[in-house]
């Protein structure tokens, strides 16, 4: 039965058929809001690289966290800038440290506000990668897999004492889900959550981060422990794995070029997804959009819409508050 029987058109003639049929919603709550915070800025300082993005001071924590409690964000996640960093990143284990510190503001500013942190270390070591380094014997120096869960356990224990919701491991080093599981049953923080960076791509899109985090690596790259692009079983590898390690959410990142890899993980897994719509990818849209050559609202809502759609939970996105004001009128 083709035409002039079927016509698909009627569904689309108007907004209320339009809204009668849409397969896929995005509300305020399906969004996360990264956010910044400097152990030494004085007031919020933009960050060239992603327009709208801001360093904030700790002295702000309680105000933004009330913000985004009005706005009916689904939560926020924290990343941090140290006062001083080191080979090893001990800075990222300190409880005077500025993640740590923002979390108490936020949560105690907004308790029902949903606080999670990444946990990794590329932003408190002097090197700038993910972990400690450690010199093969063939004079090669790559990062030390397991002295860097070591670490990351610790982490993961001062931002749960710190009173944290999730903690979210973005180092891709193996075996760190476990890792972090264990240290923190082990202190009786059986209630914080994991939300497992499991598929994280050696991605060309984080550059903006890496400016507003300050943690690009001084020497080489990522690619020996962030995957390579080309690659999609090995996601449903590293997803599996991490499920068996306890994760309680996987995530996929970045976000638009792999919508293929969330539709093929959603088949493979029942637990939450979410997806990172990274720096570069925002940055993308904000520069198009200052030039004139799209429109901001309606291709953010749109690339918004469409991760959901491939099979995200929820959103790790700088657009959040944007989108919730737009949503929400
Ligand atoms: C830390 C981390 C990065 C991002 C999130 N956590 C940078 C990286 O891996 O180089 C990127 C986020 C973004 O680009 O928005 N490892």
């Amino acid at each position: 039965m083709a035409f002039p029987i079927q016509r698909p058109r009627r569904l689309r003639r108007n907004l209320s058929m339009r809204a009668l049929v849409r397969e896929t919603t995005l509300a305020p709550g399906d969004m996360i809001l990264p956010l910044f915070f400097s152990a030494t800025a004085k007031q919020a300082e933009p960050i060239g690289t992603m327009p709208g993005v801001m360093r904030l001071p700790i002295g702000s924590a309680a105000a933004e966290a009330k913000s985004c409690r009005e706005l009916g964000i689904g939560g926020v996640i924290l990343f941090g800038l140290p006062a001083k960093k080191d080979p090893e990143g001990k800075a990222g284990f300190d409880p005077d440290g500025p993640v740590p510190r923002a979390i108490a503001e936020m949560k105690s500013a907004a308790p029902e506000l949903l606080v999670m942190a990444d946990v990794c270390n590329c932003e408190y070591t002097d090197h700038g990668h993910c972990g400690v380094l450690r010199k093969r014997a063939d004079g090669t120096i790559d990062v030390h897999n397991d002295a860097t869960l070591e670490i990351l356990a610790q982490d993961a224990l001062c931002y749960a004492r710190a009173g944290v919701d999730v903690v979210a491991p973005s180092d891709m080093m193996d075996g760190r889900v476990g890792a972090l599981r264990k240290a923190l049953d082990a202190e009786g923080f059986d209630e914080i959550a994991i939300l497992s960076y499991s598929v994280k791509y050696a991605s060309g899109f984080y550059g903006p981060f890496r400016e507003a985090a300050d943690c690009a690596p001084q020497f080489g790259d990522r690619a020996g422990y962030q995957m390579d692009p080309a690659n999609a079983r090995e996601a449903l590898r590293e997803a599996a794995l991490d499920e068996e390690e306890g994760a309680d959410m996987l995530m996929v990142k970045p976000a638009l070029p792999y919508l293929d890899i969330i539709a093929r993980l959603r088949q493979q897994t029942t637990l939450p997804i979410g997806a990172y719509n990274v720096s570069g990818e925002y940055a993308m849209i904000k520069a198009a959009a200052a030039a004139n050559m799209i429109d901001e609202r309606r291709a953010t809502l749109e690339a918004l819409t469409c991760i959901r759609r491939a099979g995200a939970d929820f959103i790790l996105t700088y657009h959040a508050k944007d989108a919730c004001r737009w949503l929400n009128p």
